[in-house]
């Protein structure tokens, strides 16, 4: 493995153990000359991985690689705390991501996958060590056949259980439509800066004490465009290289939020040399959850955010800036020192005000409630009264389009 790529690898999985909120007490690249089936690594970097672990208080290691379960339950003792491999990382960010009914399945059932496939390793293994002679089952046997059933029986009831939900999918969207606000995605590589933008665009917060946004959870937030036009913005977990690909669909299952989205902004690191490559797999995630593309059916505009432009240089600064100004969507900020998300705000504004529908109404004019909601929540573009109507016509955006017709249907 290149350096380069070794360390790029590093800070990746330094920035996935952050999203589930683990402090990196020390992060190295080690060179497995001969990987040991026993405990992957060699005894001399266990013996210093095990001072490491003493001096910084650690309670758990990642190693950014898979493990066999012996390897784990060795590295365990060995180092005398919790370790966990790559895919056991993703499944815990995932499970701490999830949150419609079919995320947290979905992400159950592959981490009963998991388990399941590393019963079955430890089986064969167990195997082996018998020489292939295969009489009698010791107790091991059996447990692990006790264990594989159990396992089994629980993803058959999962999978049924997903099978439910998606059949009442139509019914979340309906509900879904009833949000009174337009939502804002973001998506991104991992380590884009999506965190750090999500906390600069929520820094002005709503005072709102609509109970919607009382009750958002801490990757969603109220915020406030410009012109005062109210938006939830939602982060999303980032997107990993090398995803195992029995965790693909937990992946996807994760980003409902974005196919429910009425604006997706994609957060890049364009000071990151592989840059291009990270967007090619985001746009490809995106294109497979049917929101971008010609014919996709849940097309959403997209901008294009170019993040961490106080790490370029004047040229490579440069450069950038004459893609950007090709058109509105792409924009250049620091999510650090704040360059740039001003005009950000704005275009997402901008944005969301290209779908706003231009509804006709006849509205009682005793019904004042109606009106007066109408004046709040859009730009009402003409009125003429007759003796018992109000005809108006009223520009909404999307998601209080939905909402008044409901409520008038
Ligand atoms: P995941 O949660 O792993 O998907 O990462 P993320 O996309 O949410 O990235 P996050 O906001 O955690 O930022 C990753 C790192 O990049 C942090 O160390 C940030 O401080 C840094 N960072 C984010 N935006 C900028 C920026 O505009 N400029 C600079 N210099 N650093 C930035």
């Amino acid at each position: 493995m290149a350096q380069s790529h070794a360390d790029a690898r590093l800070e990746e999985a330094v920035g996935l153990a952050a999203a589930i909120n683990l402090q990196v007490a020390h992060a190295e690249v080690i060179r497995l000359d001969k990987p040991r089936p026993a405990t992957l690594l060699g005894m001399g970097v266990i013996e210093r991985l095990r001072d490491t672990v003493q001096e910084t208080h650690a309670v758990v290691v990642v190693v950014d690689s898979s493990l066999t379960p012996v390897q784990q339950r060795n590295l365990e003792r060995e180092l005398d705390c919790k370790v966990i491999d790559r895919t056991g990382l993703i499944l815990e960010i995932f499970g701490a991501r999830a949150r419609t009914k079919e995320g947290r399945l979905q992400v159950q059932l592959a981490a009963l996958n998991y388990q399941r496939s590393r019963l079955v390793r430890s089986w064969t293994h167990l195997e082996r060590q018998r020489g292939g002679a295969g009489f009698m089952g010791g107790p091991g046997e059996r447990q692990i056949e006790l264990d594989r059933r159990m396992l089994d029986e629980q993803i058959v009831r999962l999978k049924k259980a997903l099978q439910q939900v998606r059949r009442t999918r139509s019914l979340h969207r309906s509900a879904r439509q009833r949000v009174p606000y337009p939502v804002i995605a973001l998506v991104g590589y991992t380590n884009a800066g999506k965190s750090t933008l999500f906390n600069r665009l929520a820094s002005a917060e709503v005072k709102a004490e609509d109970q919607l946004f009382a009750t958002l959870d801490p990757t969603m937030r109220g915020i406030q465009l410009p012109s005062g036009l109210e938006a939830i913005l939602s982060d999303t977990v980032g997107f990993i290289t090398d995803l195992p690909t029995d965790l693909v669909a937990a992946f996807r299952a994760t980003l409902e939020e974005v196919v429910a989205a009425d604006v997706i902004l994609h957060v890049r690191d364009v000071s990151h040399p592989e840059t291009e490559l990270h967007k090619q797999s985001v746009l490809q995630v995106l294109h497979d959850l049917g929101v971008t593309g010609e014919d996709a059916p849940d097309a959403k505009p997209l901008i294009e955010v170019f993040n961490k432009i106080d790490l370029l240089d004047q040229e490579q600064r440069e450069s950038w800036q004459a893609l950007a100004d090709r058109g509105p969507g792409q924009v250049m900020v620091s999510a650090v020192t704040g360059e740039g998300t001003d005009f950000l705000q704005e275009i997402i504004e901008q944005r969301l005000r290209e779908q706003d529908e231009l509804l006709s109404l006849a509205i009682d004019l005793k019904d004042g409630a109606t009106l007066a909601w109408c004046y709040e929540h859009g730009r009402v573009v003409s009125r003429h009264d007759d003796e018992s109507k109000a005809h108006i016509r009223v520009s909404l955006d999307p998601a209080n389009a939905a909402r008044l017709k409901a409520y008038r249907a």
